[in-house]
């Protein structure tokens, strides 16, 4: 199965080293990062699992919960976590799936043999509220991920849900936003009393609206 953004994502229930998971009574009303590692007691997965574990405030003043995945056992998982905490000076405290049936992997397309035989690669999912797929992003085996970058466009992805405006390149929360072209620029100005810069007809910056 292809997940593309918008979609609806499968729900499943899997088991982690916190007892069974089932994804959409796990996210309630909140938003979701699901992402997999290749496999537990691996250098690169320690150390993003731990600064997962470190993020945790960021992602609660968002509003998000995280679910790791990998298809090692849950038994492992636990056995790794207390490396984890150790080596990178953490509390994991979030679930790791375990996938061993491939069953969430296979659902999620979350296993690319031509990359690795037989494990998961480096996904993420960012999953809103109504379980709709926001983000995808796969990364190679060998580069550990910048979950500040994950964070970053939650906090795009929340702003532009509620206001009619797009975010610039390598923008973060507190800069100023592009407006929508879909809105005249005398509309945008009577929307945004902050100001409206029209640096080109299609090209009009506001500062950021709830800030
Ligand atoms: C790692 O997490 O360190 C890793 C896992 C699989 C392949 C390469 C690195």
């Amino acid at each position: 199965m292809t997940l593309q953004l918008g979609d609806t994502v499968p729900d499943f229930t899997q088991q982690s080293q916190l007892g069974p998971i089932n994804l959409y009574d796990y996210a309630g009303d909140s938003w979701v990062v699901l992402f997999s590692h290749p496999a537990d007691y691996t250098p690169v997965c320690t150390t993003e699992l731990g600064m997962v574990s470190k993020l945790m405030p960021e992602f609660e003043k968002r509003n998000v919960k995280v679910l790791a995945l990998s298809v090692d056992s849950a038994e492992s998982h636990t056995g790794w976590i207390a490396d984890i905490n150790e080596t990178q000076g953490c509390s994991v405290e979030y679930p790791i799936l375990a996938d061993g049936d491939k069953r969430v992997s296979d659902l999620y397309g979350m296993i690319h043999p031509n990359a690795l035989n037989n494990l998961t690669v480096r996904s993420v999912f960012v999953i809103d509220p109504a379980k709709k797929l926001r983000l995808q992003i796969t990364y190679p085996a060998s580069t550990g991920r910048n979950f500040d970058e994950i964070l970053r466009v939650i906090d795009s992805l929340q702003l532009t849900d509620h206001h009619s405006v797009a975010t610039p390149v390598n923008w973060v929360d507190g800069q100023d936003c592009v407006v929508v072209p879909s809105i005249s620029t005398d509309d945008a100005r009577a929307r945004f009393p902050k100001g409206v810069t029209e640096i080109k007809p299609y090209l009009r910056m506001t500062p950021q609206p709830d800030k």
